[in-house]
């Protein structure tokens, strides 16, 4: 019997430390594609500070496409007491996050979900939410995708409640000069942190199949990916749109670099004079 608990433990303990080395390449490789990620997240956090209807002190919160839970590690850095709803459907990235969060004394619940279905809210542990929070992931939506799951979220804020997507947000078609030359500078910022040790998004992937430890989850994300495509991302323009049309009173860019951006909306804004 103790042979047996040690044994589980030694195993657990390899994957928790499997787990951490390949979160840490993740926060590398995601880096490498988006150089001020840390500046966002900071800003994230500072607007959650200041918005969220129920203060600082105890928000709840929802990590939408969380991955390996990045935004929420942060969350729970700087809001020690948060409730934090961490939802995503790829079965090895939050694998990832649960063994990598396994040491805090506060957890995420993580929720598998697939937000193209429109039931995926029944999944939902609790709601509603003082904030909710997503980065670089509703860009793989449809149009239409995110048309509804924007009206989706607005239902599941409190009144005052506030969303921050912190996303790939392109200018609207057609493309032109200013948007080569954009992408340009966006590939030479990425080669170089990859240059400097970071993996890309493939090599990371290569790694995560070489490892035989986490061999049951990637059998589980390529079934749950099989055959998924992607078309060309929403553009800044169609995110305002659609979150206007979803009921937010408040919508603004509150941060732009390159093609990356932060978009903070508020259910309920307080209109105030022009200055
Ligand atoms: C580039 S990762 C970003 C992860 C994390 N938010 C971060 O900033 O590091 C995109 C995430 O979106 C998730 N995702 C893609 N399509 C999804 C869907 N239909 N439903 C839920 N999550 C999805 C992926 O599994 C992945 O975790």
């Amino acid at each position: 019997m103790t042979t047996q608990t040690s044994a589980e433990t030694a195993a657990d303990q390899g994957r928790r430390a499997v787990a951490r080395s390949l979160v840490a390449s993740w926060e590398r490789q995601q880096e490498a594609y988006i150089a001020h990620r840390e500046t966002r997240f900071d800003l994230m956090l500072d607007l959650v500070e200041r918005l969220s209807p129920s203060g600082p002190d105890r928000p709840r919160i929802l990590d939408l496409a969380c991955g390996p839970g990045s935004l929420s590690a942060r969350v729970l850095d700087r809001f020690p007491q948060a409730d934090v709803v961490a939802v995503d459907l790829d079965p090895l990235l939050l694998t990832l996050g649960r063994l990598d969060h396994a040491d805090r004394e506060r957890q995420p619940t993580w929720v598998r979900a697939d937000l193209r279905d429109p039931g995926w809210t029944g999944l939902l542990p609790v709601a509603p939410y003082d904030a909710i929070v997503s980065t670089t992931a509703l860009h793989w939506l449809t149009d239409e995708q995110l048309a509804t799951l924007y009206r989706q979220l607005y239902a599941l804020l409190v009144p005052d409640g506030l969303l921050l997507n912190g996303d790939y947000l392109p200018a609207g078609r057609p493309w032109g000069a200013i948007t080569t030359v954009v992408r340009e500078i966006g590939e030479s910022r990425k080669d170089a942190a990859i240059s400097a040790g970071a993996d890309d998004w493939e090599t990371w992937w290569s790694a995560v199949r070489a490892t035989p430890e986490l061999a049951e989850e990637v059998a589980d994300h390529d079934a749950t990916f099989e055959g998924t495509t992607r078309g060309d991302a929403p553009s800044l323009e169609l995110h305002v749109r659609a979150l206007r049309d979803g009921g937010f009173a408040e919508v603004e860019l509150v941060w732009h670099d390159l093609t990356e951006g932060l978009l903070c909306a508020l259910k309920t804004g307080s209109s105030s004079p022009e200055r």
